[in-house]
């Protein structure tokens, strides 16, 4: 068996050379979350603020890390981030002008890499290398293969606390340029905070769901909320683009058990991992989890091959004809589309599928109706009218699909808070859809 280790110490080099070794108008590229490099990151922002590195692209989704090149705009014009989809750091940066956004469906990821971009490097973070020479990418799978076709230099940051992920991405290091240590414990989501209102609407969303179906939980409160709310069922089983801390508590009390899918049964499949060492220490080694590729994961004709599939995501606001926003609070960004418009048509495609938008009725303190006669002027469509299924709050479920444009008013201001249910109804009548 060949020895790896004399290669491994020859490429091995600390965190400031990595950052050393980057020029003048480079694109680097990461895949999300967990998967992102703190070290090489942190050290190229230090170097770009003593030496003045002009031009540098950093591409990454989902950040899990404070990156300085979001956190502030002092880098402005020497690193920008480039967000696939923003949270935390990138909305406030994308917002604030000094970071830009690439809008796409998650799914589409790597063709629109090996389409359109070429990486001066591909940062990623590894599990250490087995006695084979292979680096796991560990929580994280969904791009990253596309990357490293893209990529003229590979550099890997091995922490001793990202899982080997026994069925996810990996790289070997022949394909390796620079190997750089560094344990931080992986950062973990605060734990959500389910609240009366999200644990009716989990409620409401449960009895909808069949023992034996096939789940997949989007990002957010009440997501969570119906994870809480199914652990009484039985013969569940996940295909979902996050993989959640819920997943972990259903499969553990045994309510998932992969058993009655139809594609990869007995085991639980997903694009990327975030949440709890709960998660994390799930995924060390354990073949019962397959984190595989984005274009796969999220293809609506892969997801609707498992029966009775199920779909829960988020929305900022909805109109009376169903037209979901996720991403935008009128022109101030909040999000990207992910997923969700192709878990929606996967769930609607499978057999006895269902896709459900859940949300509280109203937000900022119940003083604004989630529910709107229109869009709030320059929000982003997600989920089209077209592909809608349930829309659910507190107040119950409107079913949209199939229905007329009247039918969906009159479902949705049913669900509405009551303290807006007289002014919608009344601006229904003016647009005319209260036949
Ligand atoms: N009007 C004004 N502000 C609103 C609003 C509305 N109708 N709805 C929400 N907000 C505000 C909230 O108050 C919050 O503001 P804050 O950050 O200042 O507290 C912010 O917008 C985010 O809303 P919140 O309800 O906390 O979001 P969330 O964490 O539950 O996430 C989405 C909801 C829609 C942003 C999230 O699910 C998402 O990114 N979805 C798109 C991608 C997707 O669905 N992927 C699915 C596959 S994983």
């Amino acid at each position: 068996m060949t020895d790896y280790t004399e290669e491994y110490r020859k490429k091995r080099i600390t965190a400031e050379e990595a950052a050393g070794l980057v020029r003048d108008g480079w694109t680097i590229g990461m895949d999300a979350a967990l998967s992102q490099t703190p070290g090489i990151m942190a050290a190229l922002c230090e170097r770009a603020k003593e030496s003045g590195l002009r031009g540098v692209k950093v591409q990454t989704l989902l950040d899990a890390y404070p990156f300085a090149f979001y956190a502030d705009d002092s880098l402005n014009g020497s690193i920008n981030g480039v967000s696939w989809f923003s949270s935390g750091g990138a909305r406030k940066a994308i917002n604030g002008g000094y970071a830009d956004f690439i809008p796409g469906y998650y799914r589409d990821l790597p063709e629109r890499i090996r389409a359109n971009y070429d990486y001066d490097v591909f940062c990623v973070s590894v599990s250490p290398m087995d006695k084979n020479g292979y680096f796991s990418f560990g929580t994280v799978n969904s791009y990253s293969a596309a990357m490293l076709e893209k990529a003229r230099r590979v550099f890997v940051e091995v922490n001793r606390n990202q899982p080997r992920a026994v069925c996810g991405g990996q790289v070997h290091i022949s394909r390796v340029d620079a190997i750089v240590e560094h344990d931080c414990e992986l950062p973990v989501l605060p734990p959500t905070v389910l609240d009366e209102t999200s644990l009716t609407i989990g409620g409401l969303i449960a009895e909808q769901i069949p023992d034996g179906a096939c789940i997949q939980l989007g990002i957010g409160a009440i997501p969570d909320a119906v994870g809480a709310a199914l652990k009484s069922k039985h013969d569940l089983g996940i295909h979902t683009e996050m993989f959640t801390d819920s997943m972990v508590e259903l499969i553990e009390c045994g309510a998932v058990n992969n058993s009655k899918k139809q594609l990869h049964p007995g085991v639980s499949v997903t694009t990327f991992a975030f949440g709890s060492k709960r998660i994390y220490d799930f995924i060390d080694d354990n073949p019962a989890i397959a984190i595989l590729p984005v274009d796969y994961v999220n293809d609506p004709a892969v997801i609707c091959r498992n029966d009775n599939m199920i779909s829960i995501n988020a929305a900022l606001e909805v109109d009376l004809w169903g037209q979901v926003c996720a991403e935008s609070v009128g022109t101030k960004h909040i999000s990207g589309s992910g997923g969700q418009i192709d878990y929606v048509r996967g769930a609607c495609q499978s057999k006895g599928g269902k896709s459900f938008i859940a949300f509280p009725s109203t937000a900022k303190g119940g003083t604004i109706s989630k529910i709107k006669s229109i869009l709030t002027p320059g929000a982003v469509v997600t989920t089209s009218k077209n592909d809608v299924d349930y829309i659910v709050t507190e107040y119950g479920l409107a079913k949209l699909r199939g229905r007329s444009l009247s039918e969906r008013a009159k479902a949705l201001i049913a669900i509405a808070h009551p303290d807006f249910r007289d002014e919608l109804r009344f601006e229904a009548k003016k647009r005319g859809i209260m036949i």
